[in-house]
Parts: structure tokens; C-alpha cells; sequence
């Protein structure tokens, strides 16, 4: 069993399973099929608030084929839960338009679609309000804010160091709701039988999907069995378990027969989450040489009436720059709206549009380079807990990205360099994202013949995951990745954190090193290998608790050449350079494709991505990729990403940080600083639509 051992972290191997996708044989949640399948189509509320009264259910039940329909007086009890949206047609009440109200079930999708639009519902509606404004009565404080952090933070005297700063930005930035749209929308099989449930699930969390569903309905979790081999991607969207899942269980404990519900891009728009709206006000104190004296970052965003999520807006600006007196705060109002969620960097995305955007702004005020600004305000330590930084490369990220992009010659005059009608322009803005870890578990097995199997319940949503899990469990192993079986994707495999978080390959991966190391022990002690084979198991929760106190981020330097159309007002990304420090790379390939993929969605968060409400009905108004528009590939001309590998000791056994997520952050704020530099005219509130560089 000897092969040629090298390093393989840091290869391009190409993914694993790479052609199990392209010749269609990877199937996704919605392909499997077992044998007395039905068929669920979800009925929407069309009210923002108030009650069901009834629903007429009489001409659904004629049509044939149709098994069921379901609502909140027929529904099976589910188990209270701490997320209400989970709590699925338990009661009469209606928080937002959109909200599940029944659900259709039938022989084929035609019957229950026909079923689903046959209902007459009888609404007890109630006055809604879904307006998010910075002077909102509602507006509150909330015990803390998403991934735990605190809500506010204070150190020295913010308001007293503005009034004395000789150089001062105060302004207020605004981001639009957004919303995720994977290419594969949420869908749901699942199966009820003697041993419990089974979902084919489209998640990104196998293991979070089967404690929840498990609680819900009262079993234990080991009744409970959640396979999602393949996931056409997330963005944060399946990171928890939501309606539709439980829906999907409910559905077929109901009808006791096999259920496939698959969620139409078009109720994406409410039952999958979104991005929150912002209201930022960021203000920079600075001393003439452009160190900053004062930072002060105050958020505001929108929450449903019926589950608390705050979005961590401010959370990268209590580690970017020094200043010795600082403040972030968020405030958030509960709104007859869908209940937000996480979409790729929450918090850092839209916060660090307005930081960044702000630092352009300051080092226009201070008539300083924006990448010298930043990089004279680079803290020795974490500015607000004190603590050292794992590693922080922002600096040689913002060096290199300049020599690469060709910075040096840049003329800081804004609306100064017009080709035939266009009007064209350069920025840049910093990037950030935290290196999270959590425990999760993972077995390794040397086979009879010699080859090796590694289990862990993590996912692929389209990263590479089981690419990357196969490399460093190769080197832990001392074998080739072809000698590998890496199976993941299945809740029966041992427990793991979600893809989420960019936490992915540093939380699975330091287990499955962990694993190896330990069947490598095992191997060198037993001499022959017994008939069985050998399989020795990990659990992380102890190191991930025990890790060293540091502040540990990815940093990155977003730079962004611009052209807009003097007549029409089309802005236009002509270039967009990335340059990350982020760890080791484990695989440039799939890196490349994670860091170009967050680019491209921050192009798409500048220039498009915009959810409208429709204040009248109480809903957002664009509810498909025709009226939400993403970047399309004419719309990324040349988009590059490199990275600085760091050698972080204080990580895992891999020194990687995240990659998912960082991508994403900066790009909206180095392209608005570009359409600044291009025009003269400062976007501070998202997207840059053409009618805002007209007026
Ligand atoms: Mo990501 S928003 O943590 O899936």
C-alpha cells in the first residue's frame, strides 16, 4: 500500500467527482424518486398580516389525482420550535405575504399545481408595515447579533474625537434587500417508514437538517437520515433548515407516502431568506496626515415579526483600522416582512460597502492615496479586543494588487479620463472575512485492499469540498488522492458543521486529519492488517474549544476599473482584480473558482442586485431572475484573483482560512469608488443603477 507521498494540499486536482456531474449521473435532492412518489405544491399567504380564517378546499380535492391539502386545522402537530418559521401551518396567523399557508399533494406536479391555485382562502388581513426607515418608531436593541457577536461596542470617546478631528466623513450608505438565487432552488424528497424519516435534501448542513427535523418531530435524531450528495449551491440560503424542508416531512407523514416538493424560483422570494436591507451611517475622524482619530459605524436593518435575525453589519469594522476611539452599533426594527437570513459574508458584505466606501471618501478629504490611507491605519492588533492577530496580510494584499493592476500612475482627479463617450475610472477598497472554526467528527478506514475511506457528514454546494477533503486526507495518510474514497453528503456519516461560514474545509478538514493521524497510529501498531480492515474516528470538539485566544480574519484588497456612458449612464466593470490572503490554498483550482464567484457576486451586489417592496402589498415585487438580475458572464469582462499564501501556525493543521465568503466583500465598494473616480459623482446607496449617475 505504499504510493508516492507528497503534499498534495495545494494542487490543482481536478474535483472528485467531477465527472460523476457532467455526465449527469450526480444526483441532486429533486432526482431521487422512490416508489408511490406524490407530489407537493406550497399555497402562498397573499396577505402581509392577519389570520386564515378558512380555506375552501372542495374544487382542489375534485381534481384528479389530488391526495391532499393541507393547512393549519388538518396539519400533523409539530414540536414547538425556537425558529418560527418552522413551526409550519401550526396556526392561523399570517407574519408576511408569501408565508406557507397549505400545501397541495398529488399523483403528478400538474395536479397539485392545479390544486394548489384552486383554493380559496378567507383572510382576516390586518394594516402591514414593511417600510424600513432610519426613523422607525420600532427600531430597538438586540441582545446581540448574528454569530453571537455583540451588539454594540465603545472605546475611548467617539463623539468627542469627531468634534476635534480636523478631517471628517459623515455620511449615510444604503443597501437593498437581496435576495439568494442558487441555480438549484431548495427541493425536498422525503420518505416516512417504520425507521423513521428520510429527506433527500438540497441543504448545506446534512447534520443541522436531522437535529431539527428530529426535534420537530419528536424522535430521536437517529430516526432522522438527511442525504444531500450533490447541492447546486446555497449562498447561505440552505444553511438552515426552513419551511420548505419541514413542509416536505409534514407533507408526507400526512399523505404516509413519499413526498418531492421543490420550491419554484419565484417563492424563493420569500421562503428561503434574504439579505436585509441597511441604513448605515459610518463617520471617520482623521488628523491631517490621515490617521484616523474616530471611527463610528452605526446599522440599521430589518427583522419578521416572528424571528429575530440581525445581521452583523458593523461586526469587520471593530477589526479593520486603528483608532483610538471607535463605536459600532446595530439597531433593528420587526417588520411584516419575510424573515431575512444569511446570504454569502452577512454583515461584512454590506458593512464593509459603507467602511470602505467611507475610507474613499476620507482619503479624497485628506488628499491621500486610498491605499496609502489604508495602509497607515493598519492596526498592530486587533483594535477593539486587544488580541493579536493570527496573521493579517491587508497590506501586502493592497501592495501587490497595485503593482498588478498598475496603480502607481493613477490621477486621483475625479471625471478626468473620458475614451469617445465613456467616462472610465479606478478604485479599491479592503476585504475581510473571519477564520471560523467548529467541531465536527470524521472516520477513516484502511480498507482490505489497501485503499482508504473517509467519512464525514460534510457538504459540497459546488465548492470542492470533496476535492479539498480527499487532498488533505491524502497527505494525512501519506497517499495519493486516488487512493482516497472521501464520502460525505449524508447525515448518517459522522456529525460536521455545515458549508457555511467559510468554515468549511477548516472545521472538516482539521477532523479528518485528526482521523487519519489516528488510523496511521493504529496501522503502525497493529503490523498486519486484520481481514476487516481498520478504522480509527476523530471528534474535534475539544481542540476547536481549546484554540489559543487570537483574531483571526482573511484579509483581501478589492481593486476595480470602471467605464460609465456619458449619455446613457451604464456603468460597466471593465476590470476587476482580487488579491487575498487567506492561509494556504488547498487546491488553486477550486480556490480561483470560490474567489472569482464572490467577485462576481459583489459586481452583481454593486450594479444589480436589488429586491423592490412593494409597499401597497407588502411583498417584494421582482420574484425572478428577470426582474432580480444577477451578473451574467457579459457582464465580467476581466476578473482576476490571486492570493499570498500565509504560513498561519495558529489555525489548524492545514493553515487554512476561509474562502467562500471574502470574495464577495469590498468588490460593491471598490467598484462605487471607481464610478467616483470615473465621474465625480459618490453612489452611497446600492445598486448603481444609470437613473443615479443621470440625475
Ligand atoms: Mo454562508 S452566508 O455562511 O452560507
Amino acid at each position: 500500500m505504499t504510493t508516492t507521498a507528497r503534499p498534495y494540499v495545494g494542487t490543482a486536482l481536478d474535483r472528485v467527482e467531477g465527472m460523476e456531474k457532467v455526465t449527469g449521473r450526480a444526483r441532486y435532492a429533486y432526482e431521487h424518486s422512490p416508489d408511490e412518489l406524490a407530489y407537493a405544491v406550497p399555497v402562498q399567504a397573499s396577505i402581509a398580516r392577519g389570520e386564515v380564517r378558512a380555506i375552501d378546499v372542495q374544487a382542489a380535492l375534485t381534481i384528479p389525482g389530488v391526495i391532499a391539502i393541507i393547512w393549519h386545522r388538518n396539519a400533523p402537530r409539530l414540536a414547538p420550535a425556537d425558529n418560527a418559521e418552522l413551526s409550519v401551518l401550526q396556526s392561523a396567523r399570517v407574519a408576511y405575504r408569501g408565508q406557507y399557508i397549505a400545501v397541495a399533494v398529488a399523483e403528478t406536479l400538474q395536479a397539485a399545481g392545479e390544486a394548489a391555485r384552486s383554493l380559496s382562502v378567507d383572510y382576516a388581513g390586518e394594516p402591514h408595515d414593511t417600510e424600513l426607515r432610519a426613523d422607525h418608531p420600532g427600531l430597538y436593541r438586540p441582545e446581540k447579533v448574528n454569530a453571537g457577536y455583540p451588539t454594540d461596542s465603545e472605546h475611548g470617546d467617539p463623539d468627542a474625537a469627531m468634534e476635534a478631528a480636523p478631517i471628517r466623513v459623515d455620511a449615510t450608505y444604503s443597501t437593498p434587500a437581496e435576495h439568494n438565487n442558487p441555480m438549484e432552488p431548495h427541493a425536498t424528497v422525503a420518505r416516512w417508514d417504520a425507521d423513521g424519516l428520510t429527506l433527500y435534501d438540497s441543504t448545506q448542513g446534512a447534520s443541522a437538517v436531522r437535529a431539527t427535523l428530529a426535534a420537530l418531530f419528536t424522535m430521536p435524531p437517529a430516526n432522522v437520515r438527511v442525504i444531500a450528495s450533490h447541492v447546486g449551491g446555497g449562498f447561505g440560503s440552505k444553511g438552515q433548515p426552513l419551511a420548505p424542508v419541514v413542509l416536505a416531512a409534514l407533507a408526507a407523514k400526512h399523505v404516509t407516502r413519499p413526498v418531492k416538493l421543490a420550491v419554484p424560483r419565484q417563492q424563493m422570494f420569500a421562503v428561503t431568506g434574504y439579505r436585509t436591507p441597511t441604513i448605515q451611517r459610518v463617520r471617520l475622524g482623521a488628523d491631517v496626515d490621515g490617521r484616523l482619530t474616530a471611527i463610528v459605524h452605526e446599522a440599521i436593518a430589518q427583522c419578521s415579526t416572528i424571528r429575530e435575525f440581525v445581521e452583523q453589519t458593523t461586526t469587520p469594522t471593530r477589526i479593520m483600522y486603528a483608532a483610538p476611539n471607535r463605536r459600532t452599533t446595530h439597531r433593528v426594527v420587526k417588520l411584516d416582512v419575510p424573515t431575512p437570513s444569511w446570504m454569502r459574508a452577512p454583515g461584512e458584505a454590506p458593512g464593509m460597502f459603507a467602511l470602505e466606501s467611507a475610507m474613499d471618501e476620507l482619503a479624497i478629504a485628506c488628499g491621500i492615496d486610498p491605499v496609502e490611507l489604508r495602509v497607515r491605519n493598519e492596526p498592530d492588533a486587533d483594535p477593539e479586543s486587544g488580541e493579536p492577530f493570527s496573521s493579517r496580510n491587508l497590506v501586502a494584499c493592497l501592495r501587490e494588487g497595485a503593482r498588478r493592476f498598475g496603480w502607481a500612475d493613477r490621477d486621483p482627479t475625479p471625471g478626468a479620463r473620458l475614451v469617445g463617450r465613456t467616462l472610465i475610472g479606478t478604485g479599491v477598497a479592503a476585504s475581510t472575512y473571519p477564520a471560523y472554526r467548529s467541531p465536527s467528527q470524521a472516520s477513516a478506514r484502511l480498507e482490505p485492499d489497501g485503499r482508504y475511506t473517509v467519512r464525514i457528514a460534510a457538504t459540497d454546494i459546488g465548492t470542492g469540498a470533496r476535492t479539498v477533503l480527499t487532498q488533505i486526507a491524502a497527505d494525512a495518510l501519506r497517499t495519493s488522492p486516488d487512493r482516497v474514497t472521501v464520502e460525505i453528503g449524508d447525515s448518517a456519516l459522522p456529525p460536521a458543521t455545515l458549508a457555511g461560514g467559510s468554515m468549511g474545509t477548516a472545521s472538516w478538514g482539521t477532523a479528518v486529519v485528526r482521523a487519519c493521524e489516528a488510523l496511521r497510529e493504529q496501522v503502525s501498531r497493529s503490523g498486519d492488517l486484520p481481514s476487516a480492515g481498520l478504522e480509527a474516528a476523530a471528534d474535534t470538539k475539544e481542540e476547536v474549544g481549546a484554540q489559543e485566544r487570537f483574531s483571526r480574519h482573511a484579509f483581501g484588497a478589492q481593486f476595480a476599473e470602471v467605464g460609465v456612458d456619458v449619455d446613457t449612464g451604464e456603468a460597466r466593470v471593465l476590470r476587476l482584480l482580487g488579491v487575498f490572503a487567506a492561509g494556504r490554498i488547498v487546491n488553486p483550482k477550486t480556490a480561483r473558482s470560490q474567489f472569482i464567484g464572490g467577485m462576481t457576486m459583489g459586481l452583481s451586489t454593486a450594479l444589480f442586485e436589488e429586491s423592490l417592496m412593494d409597499r401597497e402589498f407588502g411583498d417584494y415585487l421582482n420574484r425572478d431572475l428577470a426582474q432580480y438580475h444577477v451578473a451574467a458572464c457579459a457582464d465580467v469582462r476581466d476578473i482576476e484573483a490571486v492570493w499570498i499564501e500565509e504560513d498561519d501556525p495558529h489555525l489548524n493543521p492545514m493553515g487554512t482560512k476561509g474562502i467562500g465568503e471574502i470574495g464577495i466583500v469590498g468588490t460593491a465598494a471598490a467598484i462605487a469608488n471607481a464610478v467616483h473616480h470615473a465621474t465625480g459623482i459618490r453612489i452611497r446607496d446600492l445598486p448603481i443603477r444609470l437613473d443615479k449617475l443621470l440625475r
